[in-house]
C-alpha cells in the first residue's frame, strides 16, 4: 500500500530540509500482504483531513478482500483522495491521472477512482472530463466503497457524492498504514459552517457535525496502547466542536474535549488543528495553560489584516478582534506559545494600503510559521458569484513574497530566540538528511535535529539548542542525571 500525502501547494513560509522533503516525497505506508485477492494504492492530496481519511478508506477496503500495495504498477484498484482548495491542487490531480492512462493501458482491469473534495465539487461531471475516471465518491460516501467497486467491476461507472448531516465514521478504527508509529490525526469533526467567501470546502465537505466524544476517546486510548506518543485533533473549525449525548445528559465543548483528551494519558501529547479567530475561547486557553501534556501551539489564520477584507471574506471578526485574541494567548499563555497563521494574497480589490495591513498584522502577531497563498478563485463561491478576481497575477505574486519574507524574518527569529535552551523534544524518527541524526518537534512545534546517541523514536529527549536556520533547531540531547 502506498499512501502519498502532496502538499507542495501548502508550503510554509520557511520549510525545514524535513518538511521540503516530507512534501517532495512521497509518503509511502507498508505493503500489506494478508493473502487477500486484490491491491489497493491510494494518493492522498490536500490537508490532514483527506489523509485522514484516506486511513478510514484503508480500514474500510482492507475488511473488505483488499490487501495494499506501495506501487500503482501493482494495483487493482487506484484511488486518488483529492483536493479543490486552490486551482492548482486541482490541476497536479489532473496532471497525474494522465501517468495513470499509460499504465491502465497495460491493464485495462484496473479501476481508477476519484475520492475527495475534487470528486465532491465536479460530481459526475469529472467521468466526462477524464475518461480514465471509473468512479467518483465523495468524502461523505466511504462506507459505500465495496458496492461501487463492485458496480464497477460489473462494468458500469459508480459515482455516490451524498453529502451526510451525521456521517463522523465514528465506529471505523483507521488503519493507519503509513506514518511514523509516534504521532497521529484524530478526526473530531466533519464539514464546515463558516462560508467564508473565498473557500470550496463547505460545498465539498458538507455541514459540520462533531463526532461522538466517546469514540475520540476510544480511538485515543488504543492509540496510547499501541505506542502513540502524539495525537492532532482534526476538523476545519475545532472551536465550535459540541457534542451531546441522545439523552441530554452530556454536553461537551472543545475545551472539555481537549481536556479529556489530555487525561487519556498525561505522556501524550496532545495538538489541534484548526482553531478560527471568531470561536477560539479563553476556556480553551485556560484549559491549554492547566495541562502540560497539550502542546503550546496554536494554528489560527488570519487571512488577512485588513478589516475591509475580513468582511469581504465574511470572517466575521475584524483586525482588532484578531489582536485582541493575540494578546489573550499571549497573556494567558505567555511567550511560550507559538502561533501559526494562513494568509491570502490579493484577495478581491485588496489594496496596497490593505496589503500593508496584512504585513503589520503579521509582525504584531510575531507568528512562528505561515502559510501563505495567492488567491485562487473557486467556482461557485460567494467570492466567485459576487466580487471580481481583480489583482493581476503579477502583483498578486510580489504581494505574496513579500508576506513571506516578513515571515522568513520571524521564524528565524523565533529560532534563534531558542538557542541555549533546553527543550523538551518528542523524537519522530531519524532525520532524513543523516542517518546519525534524530528529529523532533518541542511543544511549540519546532522542528530539532540532533546527534542519535542511544535514543530512539518516541521516546522524550531534553534537547540543548545550540544554532538554528529559518526552519530548523539544532541542539544536543542532555542526558538526564
Ligand atoms: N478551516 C481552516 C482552513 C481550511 S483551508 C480555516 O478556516 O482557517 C486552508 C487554507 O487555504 C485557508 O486558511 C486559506 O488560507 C487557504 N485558502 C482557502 N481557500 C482559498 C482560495 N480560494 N485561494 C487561496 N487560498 C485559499
Ligand atoms: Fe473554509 Fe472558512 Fe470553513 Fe476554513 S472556516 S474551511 S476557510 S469556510
Ligand atoms: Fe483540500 Fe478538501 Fe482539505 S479542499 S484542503 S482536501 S477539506
Amino acid at each position: 500500500m502506498k499512501q502519498v500525502v502532496h502538499d507542495l501547494d501548502i508550503l510554509p513560509s520557511a520549510p525545514t530540509a524535513e518538511e521540503k522533503a516530507a512534501c517532495d516525497l512521497p509518503r509511502i505506508t507498508e505493503e500489506r500482504n494478508t493473502g487477500k485477492q486484490r491491491k489497493l494504492y491510494i494518493e492522498s492530496y490536500g490537508c490532514q483531513m483527506n489523509f485522514s481519511d484516506s486511513e478510514i478508506v484503508m480500514s474500510i477496503l482492507t475488511q473488505e478482500g483488499f490487501d495494499t500495495t506501495s506501487t500503482p504498477d501493482n494495483a487493482d484498484v487506484i484511488l486518488l483522495n483529492t483536493c479543490s482548495i486552490r486551482d492548482n491542487a486541482e490541476q497536479k490531480v489532473r496532471h497525474r491521472l494522465v501517468h495513470f492512462k499509460g499504465l491502465k493501458r497495460n491493464k485495462p482491469s484496473m479501476i481508477v477512482g476519484m475520492l475527495g473534495c475534487m470528486a465532491e465539487r465536479l460530481k459526475a461531471q469529472l467521468l466526462e472530463e477524464e475518461k480514465i475516471v471509473d468512479m467518483v465518491v465523495g468524502p461523505d460516501a466511504y462506507r459505500d466503497l465495496p458496492n461501487l467497486i463492485q458496480e464497477v467491476d460489473s462494468g458500469h461507472k459508480a459515482v455516490n457524492v451524498f453529502l451526510s448531516r451525521e456521517e463522523t465514521y465514528a465506529d471505523i478504527n483507521p488503519l493507519r498504514l503509513s506514518g511514523d508509529g509516534v504521532s497521529a490525526f484524530v478526526s473530531i469533526m466533519r464539514g464546515c459552517d463558516n462560508m467564508c467567501s473565498f473557500c470550496v470546502v463547505p460545498y465539498t465537505r458538507g455541514r459540520e457535525r462533531s463526532r461522538d466524544v466517546h469514540s475520540i476517546l476510544n480511538e485515543v486510548k488504543e492509540l496510547v496502547a499501541n505506542g502513540y506518543k502524539e495525537v492532532t485533533l482534526l476538523g476545519q473549525n475545532v472551536d465550535s466542536y459540541k457534542w451531546s449525548a441522545e439523552d441530554a445528559g452530556e454536553h461537551v465543548n472543545f475545551a472539555q474535549l481537549l481536556e479529556r483528551v489530555a487525561l487519556v494519558d498525561t505522556t501524550l501529547r496532545v495538538r489541534f488543528s484548526t482553531s478560527h479567530p471568531k470561536d477560539i475561547t479563553d476556556e480553551v486557553l485556560y484549559t491549554m495553560k492547566k495541562y502540560d501534556n497539550i502542546c503550546n501551539s496554536i494554528h489560527l489564520p488570519a487571512q488577512s489584516g485588513n478589516t475591509r477584507i475580513l468582511e469581504l471574506m465574511n470572517r466575521t471578526y475584524t483586525r482588532e478582534w484578531y489582536m485582541e485574541r493575540i494578546t489573550k494567548i499571549r497573556e494567558i499563555l505567555g511567550d511560550d506559545c507559538g502561533i501559526s497563521s494562513d494568509t491570502i494574497a490579493g484577495f478581491c480589490s485588496e489594496t496596497e494600503e490593505e496589503h500593508q495591513d496584512t504585513l503589520s498584522l503579521i509582525q504584531f502577531a510575531r507568528f512562528d510559521f505561515g502559510y501563505q497563498f495567492v488567491y485562487s478563485e473557486r467556482p461557485g463561491t460567494p467570492a466567485a458569484k459576487k466580487l471580481a478576481d481583480d489583482i493581476p497575477e503579477d502583483v498578486k505574486q510580489r504581494r505574496l513574497s513579500e508576506i513571506i519574507t516578513v515571515q522568513r524574518q520571524l521564524s528565524l527569529e523565533h529560532n534563534q530566540a531558542q538557542i541555549g535552551t533546553i527543550q523538551k523534544i518528542l523524537i519522530e524518527g531519524v532525520s532524513k538528511k543523516s542517518e546519525n541524526d534524530l528529529k523532533g518537534r518541542n511543544s511549540r512545534n519546532m522542528m530539532a535535529i540532533f546527534p542519535k546517541k542511544n535514543y530512539t523514536k518516541g521516546q522524550y529527549v531534553d534537547v540543548l539548542i545550540t544554532g538554528c536556520s529559518g526552519g530548523t533547531l539544532f541542539g544536543e540531547i542532555v542526558e538526564k542525571v
